[in-house]
């Protein structure tokens, strides 16, 4: 039996101590599908000597440490350049207009992601049109972008959702036959590899977050821009802050888009860690798979040439919302990404909401995220293969 101080809530440092009289036992942990505070956990002498020397240092705003964590990160991807932005949706926002797009103009994209994604690129003036996902990767189908693109298109803006690679070669050829921009937003998807290369080299320009839960996460907001293309590079910079190159002199009208020096400073101990912890939540995806194998839900796949990198584990069943509540009673928190796709958002339904998009449409009801991180146990991940488990032999035995 578990014994649960009923003052408590997990990590409530104000909780009465226990007594003698009152002896308590901490409470078994939720699993949560995310939990970036596990990572700070695993590295924190590491992390804390970083913050302290960024503390005891005397530039706390783009300074040596994000100089570096750009040198370091552009280095991982194999991208020429980084440039260091507050967060990825203006990672996005910012190249958009780098490439000068914006008025009038329209970006190609999928419903099914983050609304950010559709956010960054209204935030740039442009519109974005909504094309169809292919089940396999989750992410753009290309055999339906041809159709969509108009003499306004400028851009074609691929998500690598879930941390698997969209399938690029075709975008490509497009982008090539109609002169257009490729922007990859790989929010979700540091280190992920398509036929060979980074997420991030293969357009344009490469987009990625760094909030706290994505593969490579900061302990606030972040993100970073890589592009081989050096006028690019510059334009970023400029547009990042104010249009400066030299402080107090706009050369453009730019924004404040600023990544801090602590941020990038834990970022770098991270950073060395990346690939490793990728390899760690592809072992925890291959255990997932195998224990599901004869289950009646859909698991994740890799296509062939991709090397995927998990940010989520997303699984397809249509009995999500029993699983979940299932799951919730066992104390693993399952999350879903994402309940609605973007043109069906208050916010854009009446725009584009008339927009037919079946296999995004599909999803809402029948995607669960498990637990997946690279610090997760190897007893936490079997509480979570059990519970997924038991709750089918139940639903079997009704
Ligand atoms: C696919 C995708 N694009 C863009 C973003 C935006 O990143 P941020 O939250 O750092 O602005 C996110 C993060 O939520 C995301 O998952």
């Amino acid at each position: 039996m578990t014994l649960v101080n009923l003052d408590a809530k997990i990590g409530d440092v104000s909780a009465p101590r226990p007594t003698k009289e009152r002896p308590y036992l901490v409470p078994r942990e939720p699993v949560y599908f995310a939990r970036p505070s596990a990572s700070y956990r695993a590295r924190h002498v590491e992390i804390d000597a970083a913050i302290q020397r960024v503390l005891d240092g005397h530039v706390y705003i783009m300074g040596d440490e994000v100089k570096a964590f750009e040198e370091e990160f552009a280095a991982f991807t194999g991208a020429a350049y980084a440039i260091g932005v507050a967060n990825g949706t203006d990672a996005l926002h910012l190249s958009l207009r780098a490439l000068g797009i914006g008025a009038g103009d329209e970006v190609i994209t999928t419903a099914h992601t983050a609304v950010a994604t559709a956010a960054a690129i209204e935030m740039a003036g442009a519109t974005p049109v909504f094309v169809d996902i292919d089940l396999a990767t989750f992410g753009l189908d290309p055999s339906k972008v041809e159709a969509a693109i108009t003499p306004k298109t400028r851009a074609i803006l691929p998500v690598h959702l879930y941390g698997h690679p969209v399938d690029m070669g075709p975008l490509l050829e497009l982008a090539t036959k109609y002169n257009l921009e490729i922007v990859e937003d790989c929010a979700q998807a540091h280190g992920a590899m398509w036929s060979g290369r980074q997420v991030g080299t293969i357009g344009r320009v490469g987009c990625f977050s760094l909030y706290p839960t994505k593969n490579l996460g900061a302990l606030g907001d972040g993100g970073i821009i890589v592009t081989s293309d050096a006028k690019l590079a510059e334009k970023l910079r400029l547009l990042r802050q104010y249009g400066w190159r030299d402080r107090q002199l706009s050369e453009i009208p730019g924004f404040n888009s600023r990544l801090d020096e602590v941020q990038a400073a834990v970022l770098r101990v991270k950073l060395r860690y990346l690939a490793q912890d990728n390899a760690k939540r592809r072992k925890i995806a291959q255990r997932y798979n195998n224990a599901f194998v004869d289950l009646p839900m859909i698991t994740p796949s890799v296509q062939p040439g991709c090397e995927a990198v998990y940010h989520l584990y997303v699984i397809r069943t249509r009995n999500r919302d029993q699983l979940k509540a299932w799951l919730a009673q066992q104390d693993i928190i399952a999350g879903i990404h994402y309940p609605l796709p973007v043109h069906h958002h208050p916010a854009y339904s009446e725009r584009f909401g008339a927009t037919k998009l079946p296999a995004a449409e599909s999803l809402s009801d029948q995607i669960l995220s498990l637990p997946m991180y690279p610090e997760l146990t190897n007893q936490q991940i079997e509480r979570v293969i059990d519970g997924v488990r038991r709750f089918h032999q139940a639903a079997a035995a009704d």
